[in-house]
């Protein structure tokens, strides 16, 4: 346990000792401080040693062969279906399709149930702090298929205006996608309840869980929200290893999304029948080392509790959101703590975000600069990038003190 006196509700020591990377110093001396956690996080012991004993024990392709091997495989893959089910509370392991990631989710929305749902001049209702992958997609689509695309506008400190959202409603969207957790602000968004008014006016509803599913619990059935996509590297997971949920009615009356094995009953030379959910968006041979792996992290966070990870980000950005205030010339985009996760992007007045990283690295502190993929929500704040430091449940308070002091030595550096 470290000394910090407002540290209570997780041994952080403890949890990390089974991340190896964390033991890591940067230079000779120079340990690392790890706060780019909504970029990737790191990953404990017992994920890299699933994946391991993966390739060294029972290496082999899924659903098709009857060996020893394939047969432990194809049980493996199908594990981690199950394991994810349970974790976002989905009615049935049918309803979770393995994708690459976030990104890969969402497009396959996009491209399958938008592209046979949505006509020229409906309605795609999104937010104007998304993601580039939850804005791109339906770009995509706009070009193809003339939609229309209307954005729930922000207040100035971060927070959606459910009264513009309200408004745009009436227009009786066909679908509205959003950001559960915002990875530049740190917002929370009532996803329940955007849901709801969603639903009300008639609309389909897909969450961007990119940054939610990590850091508390999620219940897609208490959201009763249509779809749902998350990335495994954002929660302990490897990298390659995504998820989409859906609701089952919905992802059977969808055209598959790509073409290959897997993915089909049956095949003739000029047509093909698709198979059933979930394998018919499984096409191709999966990331299966991945998807043990994303099993495995599954399992870490849960023993950790998600609550309790919750909880100990909410204290550690509440720390961090006070000692910045100390900080001159520094202003933090977002909402007050109680409305926020762990993410704390900034301004430092004078001082370049690529350069406040650079001096910061110096110190061992790993943070991110730039536009953090959401240049438009960047350019409603008139500025072209920030430096942010992002949290998870294996970071310290004295990691936040070490960050001041970092900011302290940028401003003397810059002065
Ligand atoms: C809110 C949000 N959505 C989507 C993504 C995209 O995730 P991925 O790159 O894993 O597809 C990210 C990644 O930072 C994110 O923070």
């Amino acid at each position: 346990m470290n000394g910090h006196p407002l540290t209570h509700t997780l041994d952080v020591e403890k949890l990390r000792a089974d991340f190896p990377v964390l033991k890591r110093e940067v230079r000779p001396g120079v340990p690392l401080i790890y706060l780019d956690s909504t970029a990737t996080t790191q990953k404990p012991l017992s994920v890299i040693q699933a994946m391991d004993d993966y390739y060294s024990t029972y290496n082999a392709n899924v659903h098709r062969g009857v060996h020893t091997l394939a047969e432990e495989a194809t049980a493996a893959y199908e594990a981690a279906r199950v394991r994810v089910c349970d974790f976002i509370h989905a009615p049935t392991p049918k309803g979770i399709i393995f994708t690459r990631n976030t990104t890969e989710s969402i497009n396959l929305v996009a491209q399958t149930w938008g592209r046979q749902n949505l006509q020229e001049d409906d309605l795609v209702i999104l937010t104007e702090m998304e993601h580039h992958s939850n804005l791109v997609p339906w770009q995509i689509l706009a070009a193809e298929k003339g939609i229309r695309l209307e954005f729930i506008t922000i207040t100035p400190d971060g927070l959606l205006e459910l009264d513009v959202y309200q408004k745009l409603l009436e227009q009786m969207p066909k679908l509205v996608a959003f950001t559960h957790m915002s990875n530049v602000l740190g917002t929370i968004n009532p996803a329940k309840e955007i849901v709801r008014m969603a639903h009300e006016a008639g609309a389909v509803t897909l969450i961007d869980g990119a940054q939610s599913v990590p850091h508390f619990p999620v219940d897609v059935q208490d959201l009763d929200v249509e779809f749902l996509a998350f990335s495994g590297h954002k929660i302990c997971g490897p990298t390659g290893i995504g998820v989409l949920y859906g609701k089952v009615n919905l992802l059977n009356e969808m055209p598959p999304f790509l073409g290959g094995g897997e993915m089909i009953k049956r095949v003739l030379l000029r047509s093909f029948v698709p198979n059933e959910i979930p394998h018919k968006f499984e096409a191709g041979t999966p990331a299966i080392a991945e998807t043990v792996g994303l099993h495995a992290a599954l399992d870490y966070v849960a023993g950790v509790g998600m609550e309790k990870i919750a909880l100990h980000e909410q204290e550690i950005i509440a720390y961090t959101l006070e000692r910045l205030e100390e900080v001159p010339g520094l202003h933090v985009l977002g909402p007050e703590a109680s409305k926020k996760g762990g993410v704390a992007a900034f301004t430092f007045e004078g001082v370049h975000p690529h350069d406040v990283a650079q001096v910061l690295d110096r110190s061992g502190i790993a943070v991110r600069a730039g536009h953090h993929c959401a240049m438009p929500l960047h350019e409603k704040f008139n500025i072209p990038a920030t430096t942010r430091a992002s949290f998870y449940f294996y970071n310290t308070f004295e990691e936040v003190d070490h960050l001041i002091e970092g900011l302290y030595n940028v401003k003397q550096y810059f002065g």
